[in-house]
């Protein structure tokens, strides 16, 4: 699983139209697409991603967030793909994020910051898990 990352195009990116976009993005910097899907987190599914977060004062309000609209869920693989694709898409503040990274062009806020990826190989793991079935993964 050393390879693998999971990365989430957020409510915010998805309702304006950056999913294309961020794919290119993507697989231009080297990341291949193992699995995909465009899906809603329900309540119990957000609460359950975000379980680490559930005592800090933005939780109530990233559920609400997360859950507003679809999103796009995918499974990438690439070497060292974790700390890469932290790099990728910058800082969660998008004010503190380097040029041409993912929130950089595309977060609005530090809450609304249009991508999501693991922060650790074994996180990675069960968040694919959580998304996407053996038959969904390739
Ligand atoms: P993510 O898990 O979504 O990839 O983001 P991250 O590692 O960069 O940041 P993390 O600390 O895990 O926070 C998870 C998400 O919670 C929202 N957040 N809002 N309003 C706030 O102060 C605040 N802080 C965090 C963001 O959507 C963040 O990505
Ligand atoms: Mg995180």
């Amino acid at each position: 699983m050393a390879n693998t990352t999971l990365m989430m195009i957020k409510p915010d990116a998805v309702e304006k139209g950056h999913i294309g976009n961020i794919l290119e993005k993507v697989t231009s910097a080297g990341f291949t697409i193992k699995a995909l899907k465009l899906t809603q987190l329900t309540v119990d599914n957000a609460e359950s991603f975000y379980e680490v977060h559930k005592e800090r004062p933005f939780f109530e309000e990233l559920i609400t967030f997360m859950t507003r609209g679809p999103i796009v869920a995918a499974v990438l693989e690439k070497e060292n793909a974790v700390s890469d694709f932290r790099t990728l898409i910058g800082s969660t503040n998008p004010s503190e994020a380097a040029e041409g990274t993912l929130r950089k062009l595309y977060a609005t806020s530090m809450g609304e910051n249009a991508v999501h990826g693991s922060d650790s190989d074994e996180n990675a793991a069960l968040e694919a898990s959580f998304h996407f079935s053996q038959r969904e993964r390739f």
